[in-house]
């Protein structure tokens, strides 16, 4: 932060911009500003830079170009996945089989179209963040529209069994739909080997600004069939209208490019520094408990519970450190995280949970210092209350 040393371990919430990605979409804010819409040579230069974003995006999950439709981010994208294929639907099928533990952007459409008269089964979770697959299977049913299964959980760090669960989708010809906000160019996702027909992705994650996403749909061997939910110029071949954000587009476009070269050897350096944190947390402090599954997990997510705190006290005892804690703030009070609640936990584990988002531009310095921050702020206050 400029003036201000604040260390930033939130790499969950958001990212900031990789000096790479910056400068490949500076010139679309300066001279080369073309709508891509425009037949002349500014629109052409636009368009030429968004098509080749499109093939970067969908390069990193093996799919198409033109099976990519831009948006303004994941919210967006869930929004038009599942009221698009609800609007679109014309057949028997009205249901839509979702998880307990999804993003709001989720949930919050799954209410919105319960509302309207779809079926929606909402699965619980075990106590390491997993979704029960005999469950899923039970729940899928030959009326099952969609079934609604995020890659990556933003607060733990959990990875879904994607593939058996696109099994399970596509033998009873539901579609599956995959919140990828946090997973995409953090771990490697194929659509085919997936099965996943429609995909949720940020830009804001992988070190690209705010305000841009897209929505993977599948467009091969089946035809997904999404009403758009936005009507304007038909942009996006009729689904999303509105003028292209073309510098947005070129960052996404090069930060995929970027994942695709780097995730690997990330990937082990990420999770290197997590594990370094996690151990000097367990080793220096009593009651630290991981949260969420120690095997299916990103590599630079850690969700801890800190045994006998409260995780907002721990944050304002360490302000200089840039986390989240495991719970939500409102003017009247703090509610504990309905993830970690979802997952079998009490009341003051969700409480005291805070979750660390390593990420690119952290070093091994930091994660020690932040490690100190923290032991020293937990026995403090341990020490206060005797
Ligand atoms: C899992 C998940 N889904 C959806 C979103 C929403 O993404 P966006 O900010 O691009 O709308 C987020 C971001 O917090 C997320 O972590």
């Amino acid at each position: 932060m400029s003036g201000n040393p604040t260390l930033y371990l939130d790499n969950c919430a958001t990212t900031p911009v990789d000096p790479r990605v910056l400068e490949a979409m500076l010139p679309y804010l300066r001279g080369q500003f073309g709508n891509p819409s425009s037949k002349h040579a500014y629109g052409f230069e636009a368009a030429e830079a968004v098509e080749e974003a499109r093939d970067d995006a969908a390069r990193l999950i093996h799919a198409r170009g033109d099976e990519i439709v831009w948006t303004s981010g994941a919210t967006e994208s869930t929004n038009l996945a599942l009221k698009g294929l609800f609007a679109a639907a014309t057949g028997k099928r009205n249901g839509l089989v979702t998880v307990a533990t999804e993003h709001k952007a989720t949930l919050d459409v799954a209410k919105w179209l319960g509302r309207q008269g779809a079926q929606v089964t909402v699965l619980p979770v075990d106590e390491a963040g997993l979704v029960d697959l005999n469950r899923l299977a039970e729940a899928v049913t030959d009326k099952t529209l969609v079934v609604s299964v995020m890659g990556v959980n933003n607060e733990t760090g959990v990875i879904q069994d994607l593939e058996a669960i696109g099994r399970i989708a596509a033998e009873s010809g539901a579609y599956f739909h995959c919140d990828a906000a946090q997973a995409f160019g953090k771990m490697s996702l194929d659509v085919d080997a997936f099965g996943i027909d429609l995909m949720s992705v940020s830009g804001h994650k992988i070190y690209a600004p705010k305000g841009v996403g897209f929505l993977y749909v599948r467009g091969r061997e089946k035809k997904t069939a999404v009403a758009e939910l936005i009507h304007g110029g038909g942009h996006e071949g009729g689904r999303r209208s509105g003028t292209l954000n073309v510098p947005g587009i070129v960052a996404l476009g090069k930060a995929a490019q970027l994942a695709r070269e780097e995730l690997k050897d990330e990937q082990v350096r990420l999770r290197r520094m997590r594990d370094a944190l996690h151990a000097r947390l367990e080793n220096e402090l009593d009651g630290v408990l991981l949260n969420g599954s120690p095997a299916c997990r990103v590599s630079g997510t850690l969700n801890i519970s800190l045994s006998g705190t409260d995780a907002q006290s721990v944050m304002m005892a360490c302000p200089r450190l840039a986390v989240s804690a495991g719970s939500a703030c409102n003017a009247q009070s703090v509610e504990p995280s309905y993830v970690l609640k979802a997952m079998g936990y009490s009341t003051s584990r969700a409480l005291s949970a805070l979750r660390f988002g390593l990420g690119r531009f952290n070093t091994d310095e930091e994660v020690e210092q932040a490690a100190t921050w923290v032991v020293d702020a937990v026995r403090a206050m341990r020490a206060r209350r005797g």
